[in-house]
């Protein structure tokens, strides 16, 4: 570690204390942010355990959805994103004004969000998920129809799994990074590596969820390849988690499907910014109380299923 980030650390961890901050991170992020974090999840665990904290203050290390969907369950407390431009294109590719065209369009179906969404749209849900528990919510619906949007993808994992008749909306929502994962990519690493069973996240296209060994949120793969019998694992999802299940994992062996798997916003939070985010308390994600308190019914319900 070079001399300028041991200095980020040192500063990052006085201002911690002195602000009484606990510091979340995704995933995917930079294996230095997953270094300094206090918690390190998927999107379920972290909003669990931003709702659970008595930090007066929440760095949200992650994407403008995660940091969002913190502000709106924690009223109270001043939640910051280091990048105000870390933005997931997935979470805009879904409008209010989309959504309530499907919702007049059915109107007898309920509505359940991929927690990569707009607080906005939150607002007009019957119920958030996120990739660790959607059969479980869309399930507890009382419809036999379901709007089920932002991911085309996750909406094609969860319509195989449930007899519930499943809407996409919009038709075309997509993750970018998960997206362009091609059968062709997967069929060369598990040529280079035969032995490794392959793990890959709802949010990657069907063809390449119909290959895989197991298909999971970020922290269900953790979980997986831990208590699974293999030793080599092929992780079709973000780069980032790589670090993250090298760590945790040490004895066993994980290899990329390709090394286009990189989300932008993802890695747009360093060290540096974190330092700035901590002592000037910015950006903080502030959500209108309208919108706020509508959102909040719909995350507060996943909340209690999980
Ligand atoms: P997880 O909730 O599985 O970590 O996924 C979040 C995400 O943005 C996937 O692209
Ligand atoms: Fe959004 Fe995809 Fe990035 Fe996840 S990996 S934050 S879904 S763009």
């Amino acid at each position: 570690m070079s001399k300028n980030s041991r200095e980020l650390v040192s500063e990052i961890n006085r201002l911690r204390e002195e602000k009484n901050a606990i510091i979340l991170a995704h995933n995917y992020q930079r294996p230095e942010i997953q270094d300094i974090a206090d918690f390190v999840a998927d999107s379920l665990a972290l909003s669990i355990k931003a709702r659970e904290t008595d930090a007066d203050v929440i760095v949200l290390c992650g994407v403008d959805f995660m940091a969002e969907t913190a502000a709106i369950i924690n009223p109270d407390k001043r939640v910051l994103l280091p990048d105000l431009s870390a933005k997931c294109p997935m979470a805009m590719m879904l409008s209010s004004d989309e959504l309530l065209r499907y919702k007049e369009k059915y109107p007898e179906a309920g509505v359940v969000l991929y927690i990569n969404s707009s607080a906005e749209t939150k607002a007009y849900a019957d119920c958030i998920c996120t990739s660790a528990n959607p059969i479980k919510v869309v399930n507890s619906m009382d419809s036999d129809t379901v709007i089920f949007g932002p991911d085309r993808n996750l909406a094609y994992y969860v319509s195989e799994r449930t007899d519930k008749r499943i809407i996409p909306v919009p038709e075309h929502g997509i993750c970018p990074t998960h997206h362009q994962l091609s059968m062709d990519d997967v069929a060369t690493a598990m040529k280079r590596y035969p032995n490794a069973e392959l793990v890959v996240h709802p949010e990657t296209i069907p063809e390449v969820q119909e290959m895989a060994n197991e298909i999971a949120s970020t922290e269900g793969m953790v979980r997986y390849c831990r208590d699974s019998d293999a030793r080599e694992f092929i992780i079709g999802t973000e780069n980032g988690i790589l670090y993250k299940l090298k760590v945790n994992i040490p004895e066993k062996k994980f290899y990329s499907c390709s090394e286009l798997m990189i989300c932008p916003s993802m890695k747009m939070i360093t060290l540096q910014k974190l330092r700035d985010s901590l002592l000037e308390e910015r950006y903080l994600i502030e959500v209108p109380e309208n919108i706020a308190l509508k959102a909040r019914r719909s995350i507060e319900r996943m909340l209690e299923l999980s």
